[in-house]
């Protein structure tokens, strides 16, 4: 089990992420990433990108602006619909989600329920605010969008982005003409949302200023999904855990009848990513489908992809796979005055939109949590070698007797392919130690053999075997292994 006091204060110590404002007290809902966590977050993005859009040489990145103008967010429903249930204590006047008191209290989940429920739930379960023990107001409906005034006289306003989505809709008709009217088209994009949580909590799995990476794809139901079809046909053997309802079952994708083919493909795709990529246990990974009472607003299909944290108390959504249906085009095209619909076979249709939804925050919280490990000799991150913030650490065994000047020289080279590290401080043990607790995935030494016969060693962060090779053969080595095209155990010398 991990500890999330041990992870967090390691986070914090050596440069991967914690509260923002910190010399002022620190700020809830926002984090900062250090030299470490920034490493992470890039890499993810990068592994990201080139998994997603490589699913189809139709899917593309674009970047769009973090504040809409009103009419925009008006349009897609969010200033009507957007909001969670708040109570409100008489006494003290602190602020809280309905649901989440209400799950703090009784256990059972309330997400699903509307303001008239949760202010009947208060009353029959009695709770009281768990602050201060008073009572609480009528619950009210809370918009969760940050609202901005635009300009100096701040007559026209907007909202900063409570999901990247809507700016790729904006983008669609421009897109789509530029890409010559192919589909299904994939637009992705990768930055900040905002949303003015109620109770931030849970280090960054609640932010009011978080990353998405969001894949959105274009396609005409009924004459696009057969490309879909064909695509979940490499992967329908694939085992999932699926929770639906209370039961939680293993199943192949291609069993799963009574969701369409196009969906399931890209169920089985953020899956793989997730232990492909991610190198997840897929013990730890599940998708929950979500009730028609807890579904957002605009979604006619919805599974979240949950983890199993140790450190927030079990399943955790960390993305979801929402299928939009027309609801976002149509809703643009009514409010812009714009025609969104395109020309087909069958005459003009509005697209339909499947969504691809990561929360990067909550992956990377996942990513550090799966990977942290504690015995009793030492902790150490297991991060898979394309993610990892630091790839590769060169040290010299002692700094006397040209061994500093020559692990120098070894760095410069390394550091031309690597994401490499210099460390000469400290004893080789406790640089073992340091590199360890940040995942360096392989600590290259250079000793007295080095001198003599221009040899270093290899040694691997997870196992703490080593290797030794010769310095010209050190840069390929490291390369296949962080490729993952060999593992470290397929390299015969290893010496203990
Ligand atoms: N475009 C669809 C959308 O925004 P969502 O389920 O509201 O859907 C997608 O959000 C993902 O964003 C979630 O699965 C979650 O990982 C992340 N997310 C949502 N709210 C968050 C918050 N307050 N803090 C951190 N991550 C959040």
């Amino acid at each position: 089990m991990t500890n999330r006091d041990e992870l967090e204060s390691m986070c914090k110590r050596r440069g991967f992420l914690w509260q923002s404002a910190e010399i002022y007290g620190g700020e809830a809902g926002f984090y900062d990433y250090g030299h470490l966590g920034a490493e992470l977050l890039d890499n993810w993005k990068r592994e990201w990108k080139k998994f997603f859009l490589g699913l189809s040489e139709d899917y593309h990145l674009i970047y769009t602006p973090n504040i809409h103008p009103y009419r925009v967010l008006e349009s897609s429903g969010h200033v009507d619909q957007f909001s969670d249930v708040m109570i409100r204590c008489d006494r003290c006047g602190s602020s809280f989600r309905g649901d989440h008191v209400i799950e703090a209290e009784t256990g059972e989940d309330a997400e699903w329920m509307d303001k008239d429920e949760i202010g009947d739930k208060i009353q029959e379960s009695a709770l009281s605010c768990p602050d201060c023990g008073g009572s609480f107001a009528q619950p009210e409906d809370f918009n969760m969008m940050f609202e901005v005034a635009l300009g100096p006289t701040g007559e026209r306003s907007g909202f900063l982005r409570p999901e990247t989505a809507q700016g790729v809709y904006l983008n669609f008709r421009r897109e789509f003409r530029a890409l010559r009217k192919k589909m299904p088209m994939g637009l992705a994009t990768i930055g900040s949302a905002f949303r003015n949580e109620i109770s931030p909590r849970q280090g960054v799995y609640r932010l009011r200023e978080f990353r998405q990476a969001e894949l959105q794809i274009f396609f005409i139901p009924g004459i696009h999904e057969e490309v879909f079809e064909n695509r979940f046909e490499e992967i329908k053997n694939m085992p999932v855990r699926i929770k639906r309802g209370d039961k939680t079952k293993e199943v192949l994708l291609g069993d799963i009848e009574d969701v369409p083919p196009f969906y399931l493909y890209h169920l089985g795709k953020m899956y793989e990513y997730h232990t492909d990529v991610m190198g997840f246990d897929p013990q730890r990974i599940r998708f929950r489908e979500l009730s028609e009472e807890e579904k957002a607003f605009y979604n006619k299909i919805h599974f979240d992809l949950e983890f199993k944290f140790d450190t927030l108390g079990g399943w955790k959504e960390i993305n979801g796979l929402h299928y939009r249906g027309d609801h976002d085009l149509k809703q643009h095209q009514k409010g812009s005055n714009t025609k969104l619909s395109v020309s087909t076979e069958e005459g003009r249709k509005i697209p339909h939109v499947i969504e691809l939804s990561f929360g990067v925050d909550r992956n990377i919280w996942a990513l550090l949590e799966d990977g942290y490990n504690s015995d009793d000799d030492r902790d150490w991150l297991d991060i898979p070698p394309k993610l990892a913030p630091r790839q590769v650490a060169v040290f010299p065994l002692v700094k006397k007797d040209g061994l500093l000047e020559r692990s120098r020289e070894v760095y410069e080279i390394l550091d031309d392919e690597f994401r490499t590290h210099w460390e000469k401080t400290g004893s080789i043990g406790k640089r073992y130690a340091r590199n360890d607790e940040v995942g360096t995935r392989y600590c290259v030494t250079i000793d007295y053999d080095t001198m003599d016969d221009d040899s270093v060693t290899i040694r691997d962060v997870e196992s703490k075997k080593q290797i030794r090779v010769s310095i010209d053969e050190a840069s390929g080595i490291l390369k296949e292994l962080i490729e993952c095209e060999k593992r470290f155990d397929d390299h015969s010398n290893t010496e203990g």
